[in-house]
């Protein structure tokens, strides 16, 4: 795919911005529900199914093992009775972290399921232990040849796992795997942000038996066979992380911004901040708009990033950027991974005053006007974040490496088109 950039003119601080975003549907709550077609007996129809690069290399992937997948205009139907391979390739899983979702329901079904290390953000060390360590806790033994991993079980047997983090797609993948089990599975410490809350509501709709969805104590049924009914439809949660970045880029340049086909229940943390500061906002059912900025006296601020439904660390980086506007100082600390805060480098290039304390911590002074640039998205969240600041600084900014905000983020310029940002994509 050719190398394409975007093209952003400043607004130089103005509030310009305003009109309505509709919000897609969640990558993050999509790529799990999709992979747990594969233990349902039959078709599984999707909706709100966002148009964004993981959707595309997920349906890359699951064709890859034999799996029917058709899809268009926001719906997909995937068949996974045609399974027939349980090996991931190299090439497509290595692009996207959320490939090794499907480890776990690979093992559950087929006993033995082959994959590389995954890829995605550059946002740290981001290890599999804790996946393996959940497969030998359900009795598989798990081997690694030049950087393949094969995992393999007679019959997973249901186990007590305490998880040492919470992970997410941990979570996500060993719940799949545990309705393979024989007995009941207890892990201990699970994730339970709104996906994994999506992915488990998904499942029980069809016949699973899970206990605790939303704690850090979930409890999983093994259950006989594949899941199956009728019809099995599902409709992808919306994305917060979406709905996030575009509230905060209304709050610094918008008069006043709508995101629609939204879940305000999952933005406490962002609407939170948003009071400290003093922005303000209007809260619908499935919608919020924020309204301009105004200038607040000089305070100082904590983002400290934490599981739900504390301050989501995909949000920490379109933050930061909002953080170098407002008057005072904000101390970032990012608790879940250790290379997440190089963005404020670049933040710095274009006229940010940041103190670095370490790879969890640094300080945002604001108040500090922004020139345009030429940078470089190291990841999907950063990527929107630098979007956020050539829109505000002052001057023409380029964005290169566009194909990781597409990896997270549906039509972005013409969703950005909409609401007065003068924005194009052109071939880099
Ligand atoms: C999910 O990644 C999200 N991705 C990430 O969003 C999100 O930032 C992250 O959760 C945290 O909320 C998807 O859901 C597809 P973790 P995940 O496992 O599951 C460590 C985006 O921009 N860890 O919860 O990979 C890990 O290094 C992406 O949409 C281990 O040590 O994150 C990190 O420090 C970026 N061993 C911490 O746990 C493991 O085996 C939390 O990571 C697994 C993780």
């Amino acid at each position: 795919m050719a190398e394409e950039k975007f093209i952003v003119d400043g607004l130089a601080g103005a509030q310009k911005l305003s009109g309505t975003i509709r919000i897609s549907g969640s990558k993050n709550a999509g790529l799990p529900v999709i992979a747990a077609s594969l233990m349902c007996a039959g078709p599984v129809h999707y909706s709100n199914v966002p148009a964004i690069e993981d959707m595309s290399r997920m349906f890359e992937l699951l064709s890859d093992l034999g799996v029917s997948v058709t899809q268009a205009n926001g719906e997909a139907t995937i068949d996974a009775t045609t399974l027939a391979t349980n090996v991931l390739t190299r090439e497509v899983s290595e692009r996207f972290r959320a490939s090794i979702i499907l480890t776990g329901p690979l093992l559950a079904r087929c006993g033995e399921v082959q994959f590389p290390h995954p890829g995605g953000c550059v946002i740290g060390n981001r290890p599999i232990d804790i996946f393996l360590n959940g497969f030998e806790a359900l009795g598989a033994t798990v081997t690694e040849v030049d950087g393949m991993y094969t995992v393999s079980a007679q019959q997973l047997v249901g186990c007590d796992y305490f998880m040492p983090i919470s992970s997410v797609t941990a979570t996500e993948s060993l719940v799949l795997a545990a309705l393979g089990a024989d007995g009941i599975t207890r892990i201990h410490n699970a994730s339970f942000e709104p996906e994994v809350v999506a992915l488990c509501e998904f499942v029980i709709q069809y016949g699973a038996h899970i206990e605790g969805v939303g704690t850090p104590e979930l409890i999983i049924h093994g259950h006989d066979g594949l899941l199956q009914s009728e019809t099995m439809e599902c409709v992808i949660t919306p994305d917060r992380l979406e709905a996030g970045s575009y509230l905060i880029l209304g709050a610094l340049a918008g008069s006043e911004v709508t995101v629609t086909n939204c879940r305000p229940d999952h933005l406490g943390a962002l609407l939170e901040l948003f009071r400290q500061i003093g922005i303000t906002t209007e809260v619908g059912e499935s919608s919020v708009t924020v309204f301009g900025y105004t200038q607040k006296p000089q305070q100082s601020y904590v983002i400290k990033t934490h599981e739900f439904p504390g301050f989501p660390t995909d949000l920490q980086a379109p933050a930061g950027v909002l953080m170098t506007q407002v008057p005072g100082e904000t101390l970032i600390f990012e608790t879940i991974f250790e290379g997440r805060l190089h963005y404020l480098h670049d933040l710095e290039r274009m006229g940010a005053r940041v103190d670095h304390w370490d790879s969890h911590r640094a300080t945002v002074h604001g108040g500090t006007p922004l020139k345009g640039r030429t940078l470089k998205s190291p990841d999907i969240r950063a990527g929107l974040a630098f979007i956020i600041a050539a829109i505000i600084a002052d001057g023409t900014s380029e964005i290169h490496n566009v194909y990781l905000i597409d990896r997270g983020y549906e039509r972005v310029e013409e969703k950005l088109a909409n609401i007065g940002v003068a924005i194009s994509r052109v071939s880099a």
